[in-house]
């Protein structure tokens, strides 16, 4: 882990906070995602591709979509298994960094430590044995519930942390066959923290009661992509730990789910 160097804090006023605040979600992903491990739990992104290449070791690996990348590193990994991979967040600030990241191999960004201090840090591709992967990769903002018709034909579409983020996942559900070729694979993952913030209640997937009776989250998706879909292998519990400052984190379950296209 590189030493961090410590910058002077002076954000006061309600503009800077607002941009001092955008600056921290932007550089909390970018630890999260090129960052050092922590407390021992591997990498996400990079452990949501392993699972999706290990399901995939047979199929055709030629163009996979990374839906709601935020600064990309899954998007990168996915591209050391396949010819081309899109990647699409639908914040401005993220796809320019994950562009950053494509153009110069490298990004810097500073972190809380306490109170007012915090750190400068810096992080390349190069660390992550990612450096020749940046020519398969394009980034693009864009909305999953309302993509351009060219984003169609992949083998694999990852949509990681993503759908308790949307204001209709059931939409997201219903159309998403048709992006993906038939035998090609969908991996959503997801901790399920519906929030009404960004999912309006009578779209929740599950966590909520559904004719009096509880509705989980898996049983909900399942409903939803049954037609098009068969769910493979077991659903897996996926660790993410995001740093908030020195000494506290956010450590998150997210599940894992397979499906393959069948019709
Ligand atoms: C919780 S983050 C997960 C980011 C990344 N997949 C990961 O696992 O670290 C959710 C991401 O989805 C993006 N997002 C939210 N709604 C979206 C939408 N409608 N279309 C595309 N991206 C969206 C957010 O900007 C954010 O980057």
């Amino acid at each position: 882990m590189k030493r961090p160097v410590f910058s002077k804090n002076t954000s006061t006023s309600v503009a800077l906070y607002a941009r001092y605040h955008s600056d921290l979600v932007a550089a909390q992903y970018c630890d999260a995602h090129y960052g050092p491990d922590k407390f021992g739990v591997p990498n996400f992104s990079k452990r949501m591709v392993q699972l999706c290449t290990t399901a995939m070791k047979e199929g055709s690996h030629r163009n996979a979509l990374d839906l709601g990348c935020a600064v990309g590193r899954s998007t990168f990994e996915l591209a050391s298994h396949f010819d081309q991979v899109t990647g699409i967040d639908y914040s401005t600030r993220f796809i320019d960094i994950a562009n950053r990241i494509k153009k110069n191999g490298w990004a810097c960004y500073q972190l809380p430590e306490e109170g007012v201090l915090i750190s400068d840090h810096e992080i390349s591709l190069s660390d992550h044995d990612l450096a020749e992967t940046a020519h398969k990769v394009s980034f693009f903002q864009g909305d999953t519930l309302n993509l351009e018709p060219r984003f169609c034909d992949y083998d694999l579409i990852l949509a990681a942390n993503l759908i308790d983020r949307l204001s209709e996942p059931r939409k997201f559900l219903a159309h998403i066959h048709k992006r993906l070729l038939v035998g090609g694979l969908l991996v959503i993952a997801s901790p399920y923290n519906w929030l009404d913030q960004f999912t309006p209640r009578k779209q929740w997937l599950g966590g909520r009661f559904r004719a009096g009776s509880p509705l989980n989250s898996l049983e909900g998706i399942g409903r939803k992509l049954s037609k098009h879909f068969i769910m493979i292998d077991e659903p897996q519990e996926v660790e993410c730990v995001i740093r908030e400052t020195a000494r506290t984190f956010r450590h998150c379950n997210s599940q894992a789910t397979l499906w393959r296209r069948i019709r």
